[in-house]
């Protein structure tokens, strides 16, 4: 089982081809990295050279065209289509530059929703939802639909929602890529925050050099491998 190893994710000499009608464009070749719990990351580097992509590999959203990623004992790429959508919903949260709330549910809802699918009866998801949206400080907004929401709000109920399930590590692409500075920073904040009391491992891909500064790594795309700015 490997209990006390502190090391949460390993990605090994992944690649991620993409075919087009051009070719193929090899977009990450060769990324080796390793997270340690309650580590929290950025990946950063220039528009299009793989962020998103190496996001989606690391959380099993996607499957490399070369490479492993283990996140605790499982690796990812043994794993069924079903199996890989459960672990997903039980051992990864994202949060990503738009919400992906469901509009036709209440932010509590949205929240309760992965603890539902992991099993949880109504009671327990609903007592662990309000924990959470008291944690993201809106507790007064948890009837609210997503629309009735702003902006850094509905950020918010998002980190809420990747954090249901108490995951191995929460990936944020872009996270506060949508939202006035001010408002970004105050998601930055609850994110450190949430790192801090939770011990929940981030990784976060983002342009904001703010943001960056203030992570444990500083993790840098270049030419399809990653290298490691301090
Ligand atoms: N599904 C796909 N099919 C073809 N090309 C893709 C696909 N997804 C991403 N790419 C290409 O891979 C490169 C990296 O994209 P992405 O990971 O979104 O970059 P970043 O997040 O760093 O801006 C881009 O050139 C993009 O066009
Ligand atoms: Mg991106």
């Amino acid at each position: 089982m490997n209990m006390g190893s502190s090391n949460i994710l390993s990605a090994i000499d992944i690649h991620r081809d993409f075919r087009i009608a051009e070719g193929t464009v090899q977009v990450l070749k060769g990324i080796n990295l390793t997270m340690n719990r309650s580590e929290i990351s950025a990946v950063t580097g220039a528009s299009g050279v793989g962020k998103s992509t190496l996001l989606h590999l690391l959380g099993g959203l996607d499957r490399p065209t070369v490479g492993s990623v283990r996140i605790g004992d499982v690796n990812l790429g043994e794993q069924s289509e079903k199996s890989l959508a459960r672990f997903r919903n039980d051992h990864v949260g994202f949060v990503f530059q738009f919400h992906y709330l469901l509009e036709d549910f209440s932010a509590l809802e949205n929240v309760m929703m992965p603890l539902l699918v992991a099993g949880n009866s109504r009671h327990q998801a609903r007592e662990r939802g309000e924990l959470l949206m008291e944690q993201v400080g809106l507790t007064n907004r948890a009837g609210h639909r997503p629309r009735q929401l702003s902006g850094g709000e509905q950020q918010r109920v998002a980190v809420a929602r990747a954090l249901a399930n108490d995951p191995d590590i929460v990936l944020a692409d872009e996270p506060s890529g949508n939202l006035d500075t001010e408002t970004g920073r105050r998601l930055h904040d609850l994110i450190f925050q949430l790192n801090d009391e939770n011990g929940t491992t981030f990784l976060i891909a983002t342009h904001n050099n703010e943001l960056a500064g203030k992570c444990d790594r500083i993790l840098e795309i270049k030419h399809g491998v990653l290298g490691e700015k301090v």
